[in-house]
């Protein structure tokens, strides 16, 4: 029999402790020194019988009853076991996206038997949770000089376009007209994409508000940024979207082209478009209702949702629309001011009118 360290867990320090987290099982518990030892002498498959033969027969001894439990704990696989063929299949199929990826996929991935919480019990842990611990506003304010986004009095033409005619319409366009956008179009985009509904719901009473997009739990964390490059009535540069008071903030700072470019990991159509959107997450309104890894997914999935509904609205507009993930997070964050930790940057989309037929 040979055995090997398995490769379906990860090992991480918490507290002092050395965690062997099998993300794979769902299992952690803490290796001891002498474990992890035995765990270095077997990075490759190895016969226990041939390793302990190599030492001192009152080691040996020892030695051997740790490889048993650890073979017993499936920290070590046996070659040619079930175990083994799950932790090849793995590896085969999560290679090229890295340790990380597979460790956050499976660790967050629900069992058949995971618990989840009857509606009940939400709104009684709700309760208790706005008792003491009132949640992080919906909405952020930057706090600088606000530029008002024009009113508009009723429903613009492009709002009774049929939706299907708009869903079939609906392109990713990296190519972009000189024009400029208008400002009163960008504020009535911002507005359906980032702005509150008259509504109220039960949702309501852990402070938080209803948009055109749904939302993981109500929370929307997601948080609006332009940059203006070519908007009539605005000045070039970047701005927070108050969604609140349906105001620009300006944050004094102008990207050229190239740098909105580079920040889209080179991407030359993003830096032509008149105007890119940026989203964020502010991680504390989701955290504050969820404390699983699995809320990380959520956060992701909410902005997917609301890039769909500025793509929807744009090409109703009858504007040209892009939506890119490929980011440099930390160039956008430095711009934003955004502290990682708790508001982390999720994509932009691209906005710009079609090119002129010659
Ligand atoms: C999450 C996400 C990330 C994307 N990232 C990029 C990107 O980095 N660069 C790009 O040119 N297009 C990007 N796109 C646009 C897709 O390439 C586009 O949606 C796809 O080619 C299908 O075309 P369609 O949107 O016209 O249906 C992204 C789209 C989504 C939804």
């Amino acid at each position: 029999m040979r055995v090997k360290v398995a490769e379906y867990a990860a090992l991480f320090y918490e507290r002092g402790r050395l965690v062997w987290d099998d993300y794979l099982h769902h299992r952690q518990f803490e290796l001891t020194e002498v474990a992890e030892r035995v765990c270095r002498a077997f990075a490759e498959f190895a016969d226990p019988d041939e390793v302990c033969a190599e030492l001192a027969p009152e080691d040996a001894a020892a030695v051997r009853k740790v490889v048993d439990e650890l073979v017993e704990a499936r920290v070590l696989v046996v070659e040619g076991s079930a175990e083994h063929g799950e932790e090849q299949a793995l590896l085969a199929a999560w290679a090229s996206w890295g340790s990380s990826a597979r460790h956050f996929h499976f660790a967050t991935r629900t069992l058949g038997d995971t618990r989840y919480a009857s509606w009940t019990e939400q709104d009684a842990e709700l309760d208790d949770k706005l008792a003491t611990n009132p949640p992080p506003p919906p909405f952020k304010r930057v706090g600088t000089g606000p530029v008002e986004l024009p009113k508009g009095n009723g429903l613009p033409d492009w709002a009774n376009r049929p939706l299907l005619q708009v869903l079939l319409e609906r392109r990713t366009t990296r190519r972009f007209g000189e024009q400029p956008l208008d400002l009163a179009e960008l504020g009535h985009l911002l507005r359906i994409v980032g702005g509150p509904l008259p509504v109220k719901g039960a949702i309501g009473r852990s402070g938080t508000v209803l948009k055109t997009s749904p939302s993981g739990g109500g929370r929307h964390p997601v948080e609006l940024y332009l940059h203006a490059q070519r908007v009539e009535g605005l000045e070039p540069g970047w701005y927070h979207y108050d969604a609140a008071r349906h105001v620009l903030e300006p944050l004094g700072t102008t990207w050229t082209p190239e740098q909105v470019a580079t920040s889209a990991g080179d991407q030359e159509w993003v830096g032509e478009a008149a105007a890119a959107i940026y989203y964020t997450a502010v991680l504390g309104r989701t955290r504050w209702k969820y404390d699983t890894a699995r809320a990380y997914r959520v956060v992701q999935m909410d902005v997917g949702h609301l890039s769909q509904t500025a793509y929807l609205v744009a090409t109703a507009m009858g504007l040209r629309v892009g939506f890119t993930a490929a980011l440099r997070d930390e160039l956008v964050e430095e711009v934003l001011g955004c502290d990682p930790h708790h508001e982390i940057v999720l994509g932009v989309t691209a906005l710009g009118r079609p090119r002129r037929r010659r």
